[in-house]
């Protein structure tokens, strides 16, 4: 007890409740959206600790305004490029994700945007709405065939091999681009590990599935889309700044591919207006992990690490477990 911590959003079940029953002190964003910069800094002075989302920045300016008390930040998503994790190590902070618990829900969505794209069903949905539609036609809003084609997935790590796995019953090839190999997936699927030119190069779809990071950062950009199929469709469900979405409107617009599936932007919540009027593109409100029961296990699984971390003990999701090594001397 005595411990004070803040939730920069309303979480699902258990969140609070666990929360609440270690913690004297347990404040939440009373709005249903995230916090201004001056709320978030008015918000976390004299914290041990934050329960944050993956879009919430954890920056030296927020760190310097919660001040000597903080001792630990859990990150209520699998992707933690809001946190300096190197920084947070230096000032002894622990910090944790959320992995594992929303694998195959991304997944999931990353296959609802594939096809979505690729049969057109956004745009099929607007066209009935708006009373457009006259009758069955044999050309009519014609589409692509996921059966039996090739997906180029980038980044294998957990949700990659996921949407990698999911191939399996659509009888497509899988080919992938990672830093190391997947042998596992090689023996499970068939799939062929190759180059990202390669990738790009043979795929009719890409899913990119990859952490961001300086080295990521428009790792797809107009070169890569150059290289792909005119017919391609490509899908993004892991952070905005994957794709360089400037390129990617051009290649759109000039049909260089077919289609895209954004679940993420780059300037997020905000999306660019030329993407807005495309038809081939269909949108989504990063909503990768959004299911209850996915939402449910991370809030858990965040608060749970919250906890272990202010009881000066690393959560198996810890991403700093050497901050509560004893034997490593504090810097
Ligand atoms: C994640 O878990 O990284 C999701 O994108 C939510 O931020």
């Amino acid at each position: 007890m005595g411990r004070s911590v803040y939730v920069t959003r309303d979480l699902p079940e258990p969140a609070l409740p666990l929360l609440r029953a270690e913690c004297e002190t347990v404040d939440v964003n009373p709005h249903d959206r995230a916090l201004t910069r001056d709320e978030l800094l008015a918000a976390v002075p004299g914290r041990d600790g934050i329960l944050c989302t993956g879009m919430d920045p954890m920056d030296a300016e927020v760190l310097d305004a919660a001040g000597q008390s903080l001792r630990a930040i859990a990150v209520c998503a699998v992707g933690y490029d809001n946190v300096s994790v190197p920084e947070l190590t230096r000032r002894r902070i622990g910090a944790s994700n959320t992995p594992d618990v929303l694998t195959e829900t991304t997944a999931d969505l990353a296959w609802a945007l594939m096809m979505a794209a690729a049969r057109r069903v956004a745009e099929g949905d607007r066209f009935v709405r708006a009373g457009c539609w006259k009758g069955w036609g044999p050309r009519q809003m014609l589409g692509f065939d996921l059966y039996g084609k090739t997906l180029g997935v980038v980044g294998a790590g957990r949700i990659g091999c996921a949407v990698a796995r999911r191939a399996r019953g659509f009888d497509m090839r899988v080919i992938y681009h990672n830093r190391s190999a997947r042998k596992e997936l090689e023996r499970d699927i068939g799939a062929v590990h190759v180059s990202l030119g390669e990738l790009l190069r043979r795929s009719d779809f890409v899913s990119i599935n990859l952490p961001l990071t300086a080295e990521t950062v428009h790792i797809i950009g107009a070169r890569e889309l150059a290289l792909m199929k005119p017919t391609a469709v490509l899908v993004n469900t892991g952070r905005g700044p994957l794709v360089d979405e400037e390129a990617l409107v051009d290649a759109l617009r000039a049909g260089r591919i077919a289609a895209a599936g954004l679940d993420v932007f780059e300037g997020e919540p905000n999306v660019r207006p030329e993407l807005l009027g495309l038809e081939n593109v269909v949108l989504t409100p990063h909503v990768g992990s959004g299911t209850l029961q996915t939402r449910s296990k991370m809030a858990g699984m965040a608060a749970r690490c919250l906890l272990s971390m202010l009881r000066g003990e690393a959560p198996a999701q810890c991403l700093n477990p050497e901050v509560f090594d004893k034997s490593v001397p504090a810097p």
